[in-house]
């Protein structure tokens, strides 16, 4: 199959998937788009005021109008994603799909230790139960394993840690 040369970010909402793209852009060619913020500037509101005022499925509809585009449009790009970005059909088609992977424990303490905690919990509408997230991310963790191309394991690694590991396994995966 006939890849655009990208690099997808896929995993669990507060991995990391933002400062390791952003890492990864220091030390390399690539350039980074996210999928929440070219959803957020198409409809110029918030992910949060979208789920609350249309629901989680309009949402899900506006991420498969991003996916349609990334495939036919973006080359050579690191495309950050949403938590549930990876169910859309032609991922596999967008680049290579690189997994960031830790336990939910960690991915909660790593929000909660954050500066901005706060925000980060509340701009995200599936993290404001914590049960019900654990039963989100025991439900996708397995379906993430299974579509990844590459598993990066950010449990006690830094992003620039992360960014070096994602370079090289990324260079030498066919
Ligand atoms: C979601 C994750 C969020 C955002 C939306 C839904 C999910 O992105 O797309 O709130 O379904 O896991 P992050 O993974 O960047 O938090």
């Amino acid at each position: 199959m006939l890849k655009n040369k990208n690099i997808v970010l896929i995993g669990f909402m507060g991995v990391g998937k933002g400062s390791v793209a952003r890492e990864v852009i220091k030390h390399s060619d690539y350039m980074t788009i996210d999928t929440d913020d070219i959803i957020e500037s198409m409809q110029n509101r918030k992910i949060k005021d979208i789920f609350a005022e249309d629901g989680e499925s309009y949402f899900r509809k506006l991420e498969s109008d991003v996916a349609k585009w990334l495939e036919s449009s973006v080359k050579n790009t690191l495309i950050s994603t949403g938590g549930g970005f990876y169910k859309q059909e032609n991922l596999k088609k967008i680049g290579t799909i690189v997994l960031l992977d830790s336990p939910f424990e960690k991915i909660i303490k790593r929000i909660k230790h954050h500066p901005n905690a706060l925000k980060k919990l509340k701009k995200r509408p599936l993290l404001k139960d914590l049960k019900k997230a654990q039963e989100l991310y025991n439900e996708r963790r397995p379906e993430y394993l299974k579509i990844a191309d590459i598993v990066i394991d950010v449990t006690k690694k830094s992003a620039v840690e992360c960014s070096k590991e994602l370079l090289k396994k990324v260079k030498t995966h066919a």
